[in-house]
């Protein structure tokens, strides 16, 4: 039974901890956060796939819309390198890996909307816009940039959460590997932290990386509730391996799918000319 749940009622807090711009050690963090956000943009041309595949006159409106604001947002972002004076460095392995395209529409929608921007939002939201410090005259403008980014990738979230509840109520089988899929997304995501272990020691921002993905991950779990596909009591065990089972084969079966084109056969039904 899917339960309401509003993902901007929740927040981390950073307790005021900021990064100082002026340290060596404190700019190549900020560089690599920056960086993952920079290749998470890029793949924002993925939406010329979603266009090709849209159903709907809806869905492609949308796609069309966002391939705009993804491209936009990646501009943004070169901005802000350019005004921190920062080289971009190439995206951590898990990041291209949970931003891979999926043919497969329904893994990617609830992969790249749903759930991958979600997360986007916590990580621009929470960590971009409270630890880049205010006393940097540069800060205001970027978190003004920001803004916009976030307040986009909501709209974002909130389509991929539409569509994925339709989907679930087309193919409600879809579910148990939904929930699979989810499982493992969140196994992977403590890979990034682990990068940064040694330096977290004592590091006033980055003490809070543990928290911070324990609270990720509680947002996603809540998003799955809402959504329908995260049982209310998580099973454990048995069920629990079966159900990461049949994510990870749906996911196999997903790599072989093809990306079709739809709208030339609905389009006459979907202009309301024909029933
Ligand atoms: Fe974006
Ligand atoms: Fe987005």
């Amino acid at each position: 039974m899917a339960e309401d749940w509003d993902r901007a009622a929740g927040s981390y807090d950073f307790g005021g901890d900021s990064f100082d711009l002026a340290d060596p050690r404190d700019r190549e963090l900020v560089c690599f956060v920056l960086s993952q956000a920079l290749y998470g943009e890029a793949t924002g041309v993925y939406c010329g796939k979603s266009l090709y595949a849209a159903g709907t006159l809806e869905a492609a409106r949308f796609y069309l819309r966002q391939a705009r604001q993804e491209l936009n947002h990646l501009e943004l972002f070169a901005e802000i390198f350019r005004k921190l004076e920062m080289e971009p460095v190439r995206a951590h392995w898990v990041i291209r890996l949970l931003s891979a395209h999926n043919n497969y529409y329904p893994l990617k929608v609830l992969m790249e909307h749903a759930i991958g921007e979600g997360m986007v939002l916590d990580i621009f939201k929470e960590v971009l816009i409270q630890t880049l410090p205010d006393a940097d005259p540069r800060v205001p403008e970027i978190k003004k940039k920001l803004a916009v980014v976030c307040r986009e990738e909501e709209e974002h979230v909130a389509w991929g959460e539409k569509e994925t509840r339709r989907l679930l109520a087309e193919k409600p089988w879809l579910r148990h590997p939904f929930y699979g899929i989810l499982l493992l997304q969140l196994a992977v995501a403590p890979f990034v932290v682990r990068a940064f272990a040694d330096r977290a020691r004592g590091h006033r921002v980055l003490r809070h990386l543990p928290g911070f993905v324990a609270y990720v991950q509680t947002q996603v779990r809540a998003q799955g509730r809402a959504l329908g596909f995260v049982p209310a009591v998580e099973p454990a065990g048995l069920v629990r391996a079966l159900c990461m089972l049949s994510g990870a084969l749906l996911f196999v079966r997903s790599q072989f799918a093809r990306s079709r084109s739809v709208l030339e056969h609905t389009y006459l039904t979907e202009l309301g000319f024909r029933a």
